[in-house]
């Protein structure tokens, strides 16, 4: 089984061929940020018009890397949200014109269903497992039970850890994007110079919480000489910022585990997923306790856990597996929670 894969709901522009014997064909990543670098964040409209300027040229791409043609295809996965609703409709609508025009079926894919099964992909992980998904607008701990089947334990009470990540970025002037540029500042900070909190680290439950960490960075950039940071004062809040939401990831993946030991005692891995789970010191710090605790840590390639079309691709490929597929009136979702899918493969509601 063939899928072409096509990804739109932020600041990436893909599209992927997958095989259903989990090899990746073709994956091509347009990243648009250049685009909003001078706007230091993503300009939804911008996001959307780039899509439409680009998706068209990477789907023949990736047909011509995969060196296969339309009637090689069974069929055409397109994230249908969560995310800027003018992104999602520029993938979705394109999807829908070639499933209709081909005779392809057409497979309306959850974004977080796509970080979610990467790893089986990637590592033909087998259900059910553990997720901590970490991305820039999300950010939660999920028994992944089956393909449209996810047990939510628990999230963020405001911030996203990605955003999180971002916001600190900018309070530290590292530039755009957020994530990355923290993580290279961090290498040549010392994580103990300042003492940042660990939000809910040590309380019961899997919620999580960023913004008081976000806050307590401005307050020690603000307590510095001149309120400013010199390039030695924002590496090191870098790497004490970087440490903390590692602890944090670190003490929430801790009560998961029991809760999935308890609840999946077949279970075996923790699985992590999305944009920062590129992060090689949160990736480190989070293999160390998942093992301590006993159960096998797994995280995609980098290039796998940030935005991309083959996860997209490879979650269509499981639902048409599943004959889980959607009908061109498919609506573009803005919100869609993970433990909400359209249809189950059980049948249940
Ligand atoms: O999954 P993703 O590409 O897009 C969403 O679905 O949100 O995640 C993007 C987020 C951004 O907030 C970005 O700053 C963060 O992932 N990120 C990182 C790293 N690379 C990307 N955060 C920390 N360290 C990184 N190396
Ligand atoms: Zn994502």
């Amino acid at each position: 089984m063939i899928v072409l894969g096509i990804e739109t709901s932020c600041d990436e522009t893909a599209a992927a061929v997958v095989a259903g014997d989990r090899r990746i064909m073709s994956d091509v990543v347009l990243s648009q940020i250049e685009e909003h670098r001078p706007y230091g964040g993503v300009v939804p409209e911008i996001a959307a018009r780039s899509h439409l300027d680009h998706l068209d040229r990477l789907i023949s791409q990736a047909l011509k890397d995969a060196q296969c043609g339309w009637e090689a295809l069974h069929g055409i996965a397109a994230t249908a949200g969560p995310g800027l609703i003018g992104g999602v409709l520029v993938g979705l609508t394109t999807a829908k014109a070639i499933a209709m025009v081909r005779d392809l079926p057409l497979v309306a894919v959850n974004h977080l269903e796509g970080h979610a099964l990467t790893a089986r992909l990637t590592d033909g992980i087998e259900f059910p497992y553990l997720l901590l998904l970490v991305s820039g607008g999300h950010c939660q701990l999920v028994a992944a039970e089956g393909v449209g089947r996810y047990r939510h334990y628990g999230g963020t009470v405001d911030d996203a850890v990605g955003e999180a990540f971002d916001k600190t970025a900018a309070l530290l002037r590292l530039g755009y994007p957020g994530g990355p540029a923290v993580e290279a500042a961090a290498q040549h900070g010392d994580p103990d110079r300042f003492a940042l909190p660990r939000p809910m680290a040590g309380r019961p439950g899997c919620d999580f919480s960023f913004s008081g960490l976000k806050t307590a960075v401005r307050h020690a950039v603000a307590a510095l000489p001149d309120g400013k940071t010199g390039t030695d004062d924002a590496a090191d809040l870098a790497a004490a910022f970087q440490e903390a939401v590692a602890d944090v990831l670190a003490d929430r993946a801790v009560n998961a585990i029991a809760r999935f030991r308890e609840e999946f005692p077949a279970g075996t891995h923790l699985v992590v997923a999305g944009g920062v789970a590129a992060n090689a010191r949160i990736r480190t710090v989070l293999a160390g306790v998942v093992a301590a605790q006993g159960l096998r840590f797994v995280a995609p390639p980098a290039m796998l856990c940030t935005d991309n079309a083959a996860m997209i691709a490879w979650a269509g490929l499981e639902r048409l597996r599943l004959g889980l597929t959607d009908g061109l009136e498919f609506a573009a979702r803005p919100r869609w929670p993970l433990d909400e899918s359209p249809a189950r493969p059980d049948g249940a509601p």
